[in-house]
């Protein structure tokens, strides 16, 4: 698992880089409705896929932007996000990430989340910690609510979610939370946890290669983390609660959704 770990981290370094240089010098298309993609989305995934094939030829790959489509339980699966943030990115807001996961038959067993902006990389390998610039990050120990920080998303789809979800805000706010934010990087929001910066984090709806790497790093950092319903998270999920295993229940109990 190291020598992927260390691929998954170097690759992601590189395609932060490319990130990073071209913020600048963008061409923007829409998939859908709302839902922005960019050159820079493209050339990321392009480069991890490549470098990562290059050594291990055998695995499979899901990614956002199309070309590897396996399936989540595929014996050895790397998935990968290559711009986890291009809203913030196409408006300039330096908010954004690389984020690569490693899993075999459905169980992620490393997991990396580069922010070019800070320099910061988010790694852990399964039963091995997680770490910021390689050194070990813990959950927050806050244990009520009116003593967090909630980290949460919205959807390019503006339906019934976003109802649900503006409501669970308002619950949240009528518990007196610290405060609420959306950074707009779900990969981000979960590393933020890991490292204590957030206490909680919802979204109920998400891709797997929003949350697969940075799932692994909020767990081995003490997390606990379900989907929208309470149920175990696994990588075919598309909805994410997590919190510190302080405040998790009591935060569940007011942004859970009955439907998994
Ligand atoms: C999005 C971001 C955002 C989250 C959305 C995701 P993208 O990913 O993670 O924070 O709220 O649900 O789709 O499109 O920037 O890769
Ligand atoms: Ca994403
Ligand atoms: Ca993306």
């Amino acid at each position: 698992m190291h020598e992927r770990l260390a691929l998954a981290q170097a690759v992601a370094r590189e395609a932060g880089e490319i990130l990073r240089r071209s913020l600048s010098d963008l061409e923007v298309e829409t998939k859908g409705a709302t839902e922005l993609v960019t050159r820079v989305d493209y050339a990321s995934q392009e480069l991890i896929f490549g470098r990562i094939h290059e050594r291990y030829r055998d695995d499979a790959f899901l990614g956002e932007e199309g070309d590897g489509q396996a399936g989540t339980d595929a014996p050895r699966l790397w998935v990968v996000d290559p711009l986890d943030g291009t809203n913030n990115y196409v408006h300039g807001i330096p908010q954004f990430c690389v984020s690569i996961a490693y899993a075999e038959e459905g169980g992620v067993r490393a997991g990396v989340v580069y922010d070019p902006t800070r320099d910061e990389m988010f790694a852990a390998a399964s039963g091995g910690g997680a770490f910021l610039n390689g050194r070990p990050i813990r959950v927050s120990e806050r244990e009520r609510l009116d003593d967090i920080i909630v980290a949460t998303g919205f959807y390019y789809d503006r339906d019934e979610l976003m109802e649900r979800t503006l409501e669970a805000m308002g619950r949240l706010f009528r518990h007196n939370v610290h405060g609420i934010r959306r950074f707009g990087s779900a990969a981000l929001d979960l590393c933020w946890l890991a490292c204590g910066r957030f206490d909680a984090y919802f979204e109920y709806r998400l891709s797997p290669w929003d949350f697969a790497a940075a799932s692994l790093v909020a767990r081995e950092a003490g997390g606990r983390l379900s989907d929208r319903s309470g149920a175990p998270l696994t990588l075919a999920s598309s909805s994410m609660l997590a919190a510190n295993p302080l405040v998790y229940d009591a935060f569940a109990a007011v942004v859970r959704l009955q439907s998994p």
